[in-house]
């Protein structure tokens, strides 16, 4: 199970939910998940080949042309596995020596990351396929009616430690729902810190940071500047003194959470998963739960003075 510790002065929006209780529910999560709770799906573990990703090389620098570098450096786990097979091409023993794709992308990601080794691609193309099957599983279970438009199947390879507490901002301005769920793929564990939901800090520091100045904007330009003006970003890290919540995720966990409406930062953590699916707003639980709509609400509800509709949770001020 994650260890997980809990800050006093931060609202308890963490669950532990298995699979077999959120089956059981008739909404799944989506209620949960839209009113801004981290779960954390307990007493699982994805049946994964961790050595299959241990095998993989995450330099990009062999590949000369600069856009396919950028796609692999924002690699998709699909990109691995969907697409036609490729050509195998033998050698005079018999042996397959190398493989022949369709795209150059996934060339440049078999010259890459598999080091042209096509035992090392089909390893890493059955366990991220497996993977795959089993969040697109979890993810029905969970979100029983979502009606979705498009998948984002990130895939992290390397190292990230310190990053600073933020609500992700995806520039991309559209009114959308997105369905997230975070696997870590490493043997060690993963370190999360989780603090402020987006609509407490915004309600409690609304006249001190003149949040006012984002009514009617784009809802990102406000993380951003929360993230980046008032906590200090990667730079002034030192800026952010927010309560927070600790968590280390197992190896193989799977934990949900909207991630433009739950502050994170993640401290320590290789190898990760992270599928973010774009959703029909009108396939919702409640769509006036989406974030862009409850960040308005509460931009109308301050200017009118009007108490919080938005938290069951205590709210820590600044
Ligand atoms: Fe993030």
């Amino acid at each position: 199970m994650a260890k997980i510790v809990r800050h006093p002065n931060v609202a308890d929006y963490i669950l532990e939910m298995s699979l077999d209780e959120i089956a059981q529910r008739p909404s799944g999560l989506m209620d949960l998940f839209e009113d801004g709770k981290l779960v954390v799906v307990k007493n699982y573990r994805l049946p994964f080949d961790f050595s299959a990703m241990e095998a993989l090389d995450d330099r990009t620098d062999s590949i000369d042309d600069q856009k396919i570098r950028r796609k692999l450096k924002k690699l998709e786990a699909t990109t691995f596995f969907s697409g036609k097979d490729p050509e195998k091409i033998i050698d005079e023993k018999g042996d397959v020596e190398s493989l022949r794709f369709d795209t150059p992308l996934r060339q440049a990601l078999f010259a890459s990351f598999c080091r042209s080794d096509p035992k090392v691609f089909a390893n890493a193309s059955n366990a991220l396929r497996t993977a795959h099957d089993e969040l697109t599983r979890i993810f029905k279970l969970c979100f029983p009616t979502y009606e979705t438009t498009r998948l984002i199947s990130s895939l992290r390879l390397t190292e990230t430690v310190f990053e600073n507490l933020h609500w992700d901002n995806h520039s991309i301005d559209d009114d959308f729902h997105q369905a997230r769920i975070f696997c870590n793929l490493d043997r060690r564990k993963r370190i999360w810190n989780v603090g402020d939901r987006c609509i407490d800090f915004m309600e409690a520091n609304y006249a001190k940071y003149d949040l006012a100045q984002f009514a009617g904007r784009d809802p990102n330009e406000m993380l951003s500047y929360i993230a980046g003006d008032i906590l200090g970003g990667t730079r002034d890290i030192w800026k952010d003194d927010r309560p927070r919540h600790h968590v280390a995720f197992e190896p193989g966990e799977v934990w949900l959470g909207e991630s433009r409406m739950i502050s994170h930062q993640i401290w320590y953590g290789q190898r990760a998963m992270v599928y973010m699916w774009f959703v029909n707003v009108n396939s919702m639980h409640d769509k006036s739960r989406r974030f862009n709509a409850r960040v308005e609400d509460l931009h109308a509800r301050m200017a009118a003075n009007l108490p919080s509709s938005s938290s069951h949770e205590s709210i820590a001020a600044a």
